[in-house]
């Protein structure tokens, strides 16, 4: 029987802040066998693309991005938020659903002509993944792909990611 992985993402109404849905991965997490076959999904997907690194931004991103990293064999570079990451670094900022941030990575996170997969565990205005590809890209990296867990369709982050090959598990 194949998974219905949407019954593992619980909805929060009003978090973290009013007016604002939340869409939690946690039970997804939480249940090994669910978690290995979201996975292999996007495993399947950075296949057919040959990623050769994986970028994914703090904090979730970390949890979507690592395990496609062991499957394949291939190297995971954290983007992350301000003071996080020692030595030399590139920034990028961005807007968000609820906020405004920035995103750091290492310069030698991302070899010039490189295959990158950037991953997130969810898209919604597109403000962060669009920072992490702008990271990856000034680093000469090509991303080939862009991968989540849920797409949330309202906030047309899909718009930012359009000449990306583009991989979700549910649509929201
Ligand atoms: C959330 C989520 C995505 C981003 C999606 O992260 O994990 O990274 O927002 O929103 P966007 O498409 O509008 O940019 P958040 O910044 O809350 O950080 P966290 O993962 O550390 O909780
Ligand atoms: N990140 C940005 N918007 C979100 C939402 N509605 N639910 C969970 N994570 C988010």
């Amino acid at each position: 029987m194949p998974i219905d992985f949407s019954k593992y993402i619980a909805s929060y109404p009003d978090f973290p802040e009013p007016g604002i849905l939340f869409r939690d991965i946690s039970p997804l997490l939480e249940n090994g066998e669910v978690y290995r076959a979201a996975t292999d999904k996007i495993v399947d997907f950075a296949k057919e693309r040959n990623v050769q690194m994986i970028v994914g931004p703090e904090a979730r991103g970390f949890i979507v991005g690592c395990p496609v990293a062991y499957k394949l064999g291939v190297g995971f570079s954290p983007a992350r938020k301000k003071n996080k990451l020692p030595g030399e670094t590139i920034e990028e900022s961005y807007g968000l659903e609820y906020g405004k941030s920035s995103l750091y990575l290492r310069t030698n996170a991302v070899q010039p002509g490189q295959r990158v997969l950037v991953t997130d565990d969810l898209l919604a205005t597109g403000g962060t993944i669009d920072a992490t590809i702008r990271l990856v890209e000034k680093l000469g990296g090509i991303v080939v792909g862009t991968a989540f867990l849920i797409e949330l369709s309202d906030f047309k982050g899909r718009e930012k990611v359009k000449d990306y090959d583009f991989f979700t598990l549910l649509k929201y």
